[in-house]
């Protein structure tokens, strides 16, 4: 969810002012979820909210994010009728010890309040990076199978995607063309979009013209 600083700056706004805009269009896309899983078959999605790299902002930025985190995990609770109408399962992933307990928690409890949804995941990836995923998936494996040589299955099933299928599609927003630490092991085959729209500007109507883009791909995953 690219481009939040760049968006409230060309507004004269501060930085959280950006993110707090990109917050919304996350929530937007919580109320339109459904009707675009039913035209495109969309299941699941993974949103980048938060890098490991990103710790390394100005400290009163990472607090700023804090604050539009805790607002956000607030609203995900109050708006649980909606989520589990929609059978929207909502996951965390990434080194969420890093998080106050506060956060901690309410990450713990909006989890467990969705995990019966079962039209689809959407996924939070927050104090997430790419190589911090497989570092923790081979130290894990290693723990539970010390001295046996490992295969990729093996990494597959210790990442902290493993309950998510690898993703079809990578849509980055914000006019970036890399992946910046994004499901390093998971995006081997992905297909990949990228857009000069800022996340904040970000809409329904460019999310399905990016699908109608992607059904005329022909993936041929290496054969
Ligand atoms: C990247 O844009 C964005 C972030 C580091 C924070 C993302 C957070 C949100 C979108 C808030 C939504 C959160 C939830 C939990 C729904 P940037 O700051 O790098 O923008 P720039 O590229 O213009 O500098």
């Amino acid at each position: 969810m690219d481009g939040n600083r760049r968006w409230a700056r060309a507004r004269g706004l501060r930085a959280v002012s950006g993110h707090e805009a990109g917050k919304a269009v996350f929530m937007k896309f919580l109320d339109f979820y459904t009707d675009v899983r039913q035209r495109w078959g969309s299941r699941n999605y993974i949103f980048y909210a938060f890098s490991t790299e990103n710790w390394n902002r100005p400290a009163e930025e990472v607090a700023a994010i804090m604050g539009v985190f805790t607002r956000a995990f607030d609203e995900f609770s109050s708006s649980l009728p909606h989520l589990l109408a929609a059978g929207i399962r909502i996951r965390f992933l990434g080194e969420r010890t890093l998080f106050s307990p506060r956060l901690q928690t309410l990450m713990q409890k909006i989890e467990k309040d969705t995990e019966r949804g079962a039209s689809g995941t959407i996924a939070l990836a927050v104090s997430y990076g790419g190589r911090a995923d497989i570092v923790q998936a081979v130290n894990h494996f290693l723990k539970e199978a010390p001295g046996k040589p490992f295969t990729e299955r093996d990494i597959g099933k210790m990442l902290w995607t493993a309950d998510i299928p690898e993703p079809d599609l990578i849509i980055r927003p914000g006019g970036e063309r890399r992946l910046s630490n994004f499901l390093t092991w998971q995006s081997v085959y992905s297909e990949l979009a990228f857009t000069d729209t800022l996340w904040p500007d970000f809409t329904q109507e460019e999310l399905e013209r990016i699908f109608a883009d992607y059904a005329l791909r022909d993936r041929r995953h290496g054969k």
